[in-house]
């Protein structure tokens, strides 16, 4: 088998949780770390939900990275005490997301315009948390992309464990063309560990991408691994998963996740329902369209399980 690279399952705030992780790991596999969606402060607090999610006990046989979004060194301490309470020793930085509400107050891509900001924040938490490894996830800039090859010099100077990029601007959310030749602008001067990440979906965009870029450390996939979750092992492993075992093997991720949502939330039918219906949005983009809109309409259990059945059997 020929040398592949070792697959991050991007984080994605409302789809990859802990449920999703630890199920996706053992029935699919592939993967060498996943991250948690960013934990930040909201009212002087770490939310609840963050807090379960980042809990070791819910991310049993997942090597997991927790991931945090601040703009400020002093915003930090209580996300920090709290990854280090819960025994974690690498930790990612969030620069690259860009929720218009964060951004404004210069989180995440939000920061990316102001170097010494970011210097600010990445020399700080270097300095004050020695026995952590970092590493930091980021975009090419919030609005054009010089603004990580202003960055770089700063960042290969700091002890970092890998840096991942998405060659996207912030403006630009998740929309338009990935910047292949922005990403490699970076890649070219970049002396860290460089991990690309952005609209992966299939193995041979994953080879196009390590052809092109043959130093790279890693990669790192989120869309397409939420529809197809065997896209990694299929790359690991150079062949792809017949669809019939994708299926019994959606069907398996689906049943662990639904169930441990059914014990874990405390909202009732709907939030079930809703938080089903966000599993399926990306999943198995080419399944059975009817069955997967009347997923999406249900309102209850019931209307939601027979689209369920649908789906399944219309790959019998
Ligand atoms: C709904 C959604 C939520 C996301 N949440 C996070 C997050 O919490 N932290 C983060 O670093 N990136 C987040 N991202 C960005 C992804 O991790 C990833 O960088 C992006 O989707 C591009 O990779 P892909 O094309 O492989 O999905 C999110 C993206 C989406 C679409």
């Amino acid at each position: 088998m020929s040398y592949t690279l070792p697959i991050h399952f991007a984080p994605l705030q409302g789809y990859t949780d802990a449920t999703y992780r630890r199920a996706h790991a053992h029935i699919f596999g592939g993967i060498d770390t996943y991250y948690t969606p960013f934990v930040r402060m909201e009212h002087g607090e770490i939310r609840r939900k963050d807090i379960r999610d980042t809990n070791r006990e819910y991310n049993l046989g997942v090597h997991l990275i927790p991931q945090l979004i601040a703009s400020k060194p002093d915003k930090l301490k209580q996300i920090m005490s709290f990854f280090i309470e819960n025994r974690y020793k690498d930790i990612n930085i969030n620069l690259g997301c860009p929720f218009p509400m964060l951004v404004k107050r210069h989180n995440g891509a939000g920061m990316l315009p102001y170097p010494e900001e970011v210097k600010n924040l990445l020399t700080t938490i270097i300095e004050n948390y020695p026995q952590i490894r970092f590493s930091i996830k980021l975009r090419l800039g919030w609005e054009n992309t010089n603004e990580c090859l202003t960055l770089l010099p700063l960042l290969n100077t700091l002890p970092l464990t890998h840096i991942i990029l998405h060659p996207r601007l912030g403006k630009q959310q998740y929309k338009g063309e990935v910047n292949l030749s922005g990403f490699e602008n970076f890649y070219n001067e970049c002396d860290k560990p460089l991990l690309y990440n952005g609209d992966l979906h299939t193995i041979e965009d994953i080879q196009t991408v390590t052809e092109r870029f043959p130093k790279l450390a890693g990669l790192m996939i989120g869309r397409g691994l939420l529809s197809n979750p065997a896209l990694a092992w299929e790359y690991q492993q150079g062949e792809k998963l017949p669809l019939k075992e994708i299926i019994e093997k959606v069907r398996l991720l689906h049943t662990e996740v639904y169930n441990h949502y059914k014990e874990q939330l405390e909202g009732g039918e709907k939030q079930l329902l809703m938080k089903m219906k966000v599993f399926w949005e990306y999943l198995l983009p080419d399944s059975n369209h009817k069955a997967k809109k009347t997923i999406h309409k249900a309102t209850k259990l019931t209307d939601y399980w027979i689209a369920i059945n649908n789906l399944f059997s219309s790959y019998k």
